[in-house]
């Protein structure tokens, strides 16, 4: 919707498509708001951003469904495929726009080709490196969602993994989309977009930085109190 890439694949077939905005975030005030902007194409959220605003997950999701018009991610809280997958159809079942998010385990993982076979989405979560994505891709997720802050925390440069996921997903037509997640500010959207990630989602003051730069305001203020001399004086 907001940034468009255009590369070449290793077979020269001119790729088109441009970025999503997801807002990570299971707040109903911040989803309104930033809906209002018109720039945000789906949610993401996680047990812990639930557990946040207070209310089961069945319940918060279907109320977010009412506000963004998009994919929607919501997690799974078993451990074992089978429980997973009971778990992933009731989630599914909320609402067209549901993404079930799954963990990167080998649990996991099985739960998510059962999910591919029934035509249930799936979110591949918790993602730290490219051997992850790449096991994630195989089983046919529908996003995987790298978590390029936490890498950065830990003194490792997030945004080399998303590279490296972008290119081992060109090299073989993985349809898989890589979310650029965890992230903490502007600037890491600007990178996990050069790096040509298909969607970021940004907590809702990342979101509010993006709009934000200092000679913007400082102009629109010049441009105001220019108008004012001249047409307020003429309509006083
Ligand atoms: C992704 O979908 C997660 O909800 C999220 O981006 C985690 O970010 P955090 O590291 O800020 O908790």
């Amino acid at each position: 919707m907001i940034i468009e890439a255009t590369g070449k694949s290793a077979h020269s077939v001119t790729i088109k498509r441009l970025m999503k905005f997801f807002l990570d975030s299971a707040n109903l005030a911040e989803l309104k708001d930033a809906a209002s902007w018109g720039i945000v194409d789906g949610v993401t959220t996680n047990p812990s951003l639930i557990a946040k605003e207070g209310f089961p997950v069945q319940e918060q999701v279907r109320k977010i469904c009412d506000i963004i018009d998009g994919d929607v991610s919501a997690e799974v809280v078993s451990l074992v495929a089978p429980e997973m997958i009971v778990e992933g159809r009731r989630l599914a079942a909320i609402h067209k726009n549901i993404v079930v998010k799954v963990p990167l385990i080998p649990e996991g993982i099985k739960a998510v080709a059962a999910f591919v076979k029934e035509g249930i989405r799936t979110n591949v979560t918790l993602c730290f490196s490219a051997a992850q994505a790449l096991v994630a891709a195989k089983a046919g997720a529908y996003i995987v969602s790298p978590f390029v802050g936490r890498v950065d925390d830990i003194g490792w440069p997030g945004i080399e993994m998303i590279d490296d996921i972008m290119t081992i997903y060109r090299n073989y037509d993985y349809k898989t989309q890589v979310l650029a997640a965890s992230v903490r500010g502007p600037l890491s959207v600007i990178q996990a977009a050069k790096a040509g990630a298909h969607i970021v989602t940004l907590p809702y003051k990342v979101m509010q930085q993006m709009f934000h730069h200092p000679l913007t305001e400082k102009g629109l203020e010049q441009f105001l109190s220019d108008h004012r001399k001249v047409f307020d004086l003429v309509n006083a």
